[in-house]
């Protein structure tokens, strides 16, 4: 049983870089947080200071209600797997599992039913007498999360632990430890830049740009309701359709505004406000021939190309002085060069201000 509770956390690096500058959140027991968000936005750093690897400049991190700052790592009785596995090479299996028991002086008979317990649970059982060299990357990486398992810590960091793997394998791996995650019960913490593997994983999901949080939430929710332009964009894939409605009258965004109100589109006003109109590609439908839609934003548009990827194609078009992409189902009918109209329902609109903010 454990909670992480981190409270305005910052982390100065001695060379001045303000790598996290003020980030609070509250990890209930059992539950998986996820930190998402682009190459250097401090997700690392966060983890390493929950870790007790580096130190914490203002704020706290409290384990079980307890402020751990002063407390030192292997006094923080938490559990941490990275990209790169950092295994033992010359240690067998057995050996790089039983390793930080056989460190904290766990008896013999308990170190060996551990062992063999958690080798079980991840189909490492066949395997314990191989050194990391004789195995595949996903074994190394089961291996890796084993030696983590073992040890029954209170928490469970894991720093991009799937990033040296392929596709296929990171989708396996990503399910597995979601159900290991579930079935331990290990309140967890875990760092990524790839938003599939956030969105799936995560119980709390938390969007990080530049040091600080943009968002937290359920991923659905965050989905669903974007507070920025940021998030819209990081979130999902095809990200967003972001296109520019605060137009100055001779500039080329303003060919959207037509759209709304009193145009060509279907009496949909933007809010006063709104600077950027966002819609997901998914949600955009391509209108058919003689179809009379209502109540959506009708946008004329060209398409430049057709992604066909099995079950779905994306179309990518000029429109409204922007480009958009279109997700529609199966085998797509248009083709480079034609014209047609794009049509979004009005409660799949996002609205955001001149500063991306959600309006
Ligand atoms: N040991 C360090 N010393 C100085 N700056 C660092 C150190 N580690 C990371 N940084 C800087 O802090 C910022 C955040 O890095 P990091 O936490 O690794 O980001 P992420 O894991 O999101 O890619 C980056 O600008 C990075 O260059
Ligand atoms: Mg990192």
């Amino acid at each position: 049983m454990a909670t992480v509770d981190l409270k305005d956390v910052r982390k100065v690096y001695p060379g001045g870089v303000e790598a996290v500058k003020g980030v609070s959140i509250a990890i209930p027991d059992k539950e998986l947080c996820v930190l998402v968000g682009p190459s250097g936005c401090g997700k690392s750093t966060l983890l390493r200071m929950i870790a007790g690897l580096e130190t914490i400049s203002s704020g706290t991190c409290a384990i079980d209600g307890k402020v751990v700052n002063a407390v030192g790592p292997t006094e923080r009785d938490i559990a941490m797997v990275f990209q790169n596995y950092a295994l033992y090479p010359h240690m067998k299996v057995y050996d790089n599992m039983a390793y930080g028991l056989r460190n904290r002086g766990t008896p013999k008979d308990e170190i060996d039913s551990r062992v063999r317990s958690t080798a079980k649970v991840l189909e490492l059982s066949h395997l314990l007498d191989r050194r990391p060299r004789e195995l595949s990357g996903g074994q190394r990486q089961r291996v890796a999360m084993g030696r983590a398992i073992v040890r029954n810590p209170k928490v469970f960091l894991f720093d991009e632990p799937l990033s040296n793997l392929d596709a296929k394998l990171r989708g396996q791996m990503r399910v597995e430890i979601k159900n290991l995650q579930r079935s331990l019960g290990v309140t967890s913490v875990y760092v990524t830049h790839d938003q599939l593997e956030a969105m799936t994983l995560a119980d709390i999901l938390v969007v990080m740009n530049a040091g600080l949080v943009e968002q937290m939430g359920a991923p659905l929710d965050i989905y669903e309701k974007p507070a920025s332009t940021f998030v819209a964009s990081f979130i999902g894939a095809p990200p967003m359709n972001l296109l520019a409605i605060a137009a100055k009258p001779d500039s080329q965004a303003d060919t959207l505004e037509k759209f709304f109100a009193n145009g060509a589109g279907l009496g949909i006003a933007a809010p006063v406000l709104a600077a950027t109109l966002g819609f997901r590609p998914e949600d955009a439908d391509v209108l058919g021939e003689g179809e009379k839609p209502s109540g959506s934003l009708k946008l004329p548009a060209t398409v430049e190309a057709v992604e066909p990827v099995g079950a779905e194609s994306f179309l990518y078009c000029a429109a409204a002085g922007g480009r958009i992409v279109v997700r529609v189902a199966g085998r797509a009918v248009a083709k480079p060069g034609d014209s047609l109209e794009v049509l979004v329902p009005a409660g799949k609109l996002h609205w955001f201000d001149s500063t991306g903010k959600r309006v």
